[in-house]
């Protein structure tokens, strides 16, 4: 297994990364404080894909297990659904030293984080990551939360899990465009942090899109360590932690416009870092090589990086707007000035803006 420590005091935690070590759960649960009674949280596709080798091994270790499963998709990811999970979490009378498990990709650890949050005033949580997104991105760093019908994940809590579980041969099963979906997020660590990484994901396309197992862990480790430090260094992102929103600003708007339908969340992120790159460099602080690089990495993972023709330019604005980074109106963009190296810049007209929403 492969070790990283998210540093934050008293809530510090570790991120382990392995192959097939789903059923080593039980034994790690075993090292913390837990009371016997403890729930899993899953979906009724990843429970039945890896829901046995989770529980067998916690039952194995002597913990009495209950089972929690939600229907599967975005749309659960709501109040009402939290409420669901109490009442099953007070029937199975899970205590205040009782644990709740995610096993899924983000849309269930950021709800069971969510629910562990508010459960008796909070209790503990651990993530288990199926998805690649979840693995380099969501199960780390303690942003927990659900939807609510006027906005995307506008209800939360921070709230750490004690430790991340991450099995890479979970994603064997995951459908390719998940697949490609979550290495947005990862293209996304190259350009905000670190260029010799962003050299890697350029010379290792065919082995990382093979699976390799050497290559991705490598992807996830070097990703959950980026995301690591910039969380140990901001936990509540008053400052730093808004970085890791590079392609953010316009993907979610884009996202927002197309309804959640047309563009899983990575697609809409991918056209964002591209969207965002070229705006930097209208404004004189990114060289054209840079942004073509980033361009051409994206491309060459099969992601999309042109604004769709029939998003409306106002209403893409207008949703930029109410972007959880918008503070008094102001629009804020996640700029890269090489790659590896990122700022955030207030400020931009609206002129220029949509100047490079319709350039090509
Ligand atoms: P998801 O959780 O909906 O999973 C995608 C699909 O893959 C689902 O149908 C799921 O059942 C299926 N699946 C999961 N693991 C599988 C596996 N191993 N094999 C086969 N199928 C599998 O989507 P996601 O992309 O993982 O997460 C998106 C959610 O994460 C959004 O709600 C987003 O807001 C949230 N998110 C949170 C954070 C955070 O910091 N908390 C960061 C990024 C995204
Ligand atoms: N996904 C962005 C963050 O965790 O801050």
């Amino acid at each position: 297994m492969q070790k990283i420590r998210v540093d934050l005091a008293d809530r510090s935690y570790s991120i382990a990364i392995g192959n097939e070590c789903l059923k080593d759960i039980g034994s790690i649960l075993e090292k913390f404080d837990f009371s016997n009674r403890m729930a899993i949280v899953s979906n009724p596709l990843i429970f039945d894909l890896y829901g046995k080798t989770v529980s067998v091994s916690i039952k194995d270790s002597g913990f009495e297990l209950s089972e929690i499963i939600i229907p599967d998709g975005e749309g659960y990811k709501s109040l009402l659904w939290v409420e669901n999970i109490y009442s099953e979490m007070l029937k199975a009378k899970l205590d205040r030293k009782s644990v709740l498990i995610a096993l899924g990709g983000g849309v269930i650890g950021d709800i069971t984080g969510f629910a562990a949050s508010t459960y008796m005033r909070g209790i503990d949580f651990v993530q288990i990551p199926t998805t690649l997104l979840a693995q380099v991105d969501s199960s780390v760093g303690g942003k927990t939360g659900v939807n609510h019908m006027l906005g995307k994940n506008m209800i939360g809590a921070f709230w750490q899990p004690r430790t991340v579980w991450i099995d890479i041969d979970t994603l064997r099963t995951l459908p390719r465009r998940e697949f490609l979906s979550g290495l947005a997020e990862v293209i996304k660590y190259g350009v905000i942090y670190d260029e010799e990484f962003f050299g890697f994901l350029e010379k290792n396309r065919d082995v990382i899109l093979e699976l390799d197992k050497d290559a991705l862990t490598h992807i996830i480790r070097r990703s959950c360590e980026i995301k690591a430090e910039v969380v140990s260094k901001d936990e509540r992102e008053s400052g730093l932690r808004a970085i890791l929103n590079y392609g953010h600003t316009v993907g979610h708007a884009i996202e927002t416009i197309t309804g959640y339908k047309k563009y899983f969340h990575g697609e809409a992120v991918a056209i964002g870092m591209h969207i965002e790159a070229k705006l930097s460099q209208s404004q004189g602080f990114i060289s054209t090589n840079h942004v073509n690089r980033i361009k051409k990495l994206i491309e060459s993972y099969d992601l999309p990086v042109e604004m769709p023709e029939d998003i409306e330019l106002n209403s893409l604005f207008e949703v930029m707007q109410i972007d959880k980074k918008t503070v008094s109106g102001e629009l804020k963009f996640i700029l890269p000035e090489k790659i590896g190296s990122v700022k955030i810049h207030k400020g931009i007209s609206r002129e220029n803006i949509n100047k490079v929403l319709k350039s090509k």
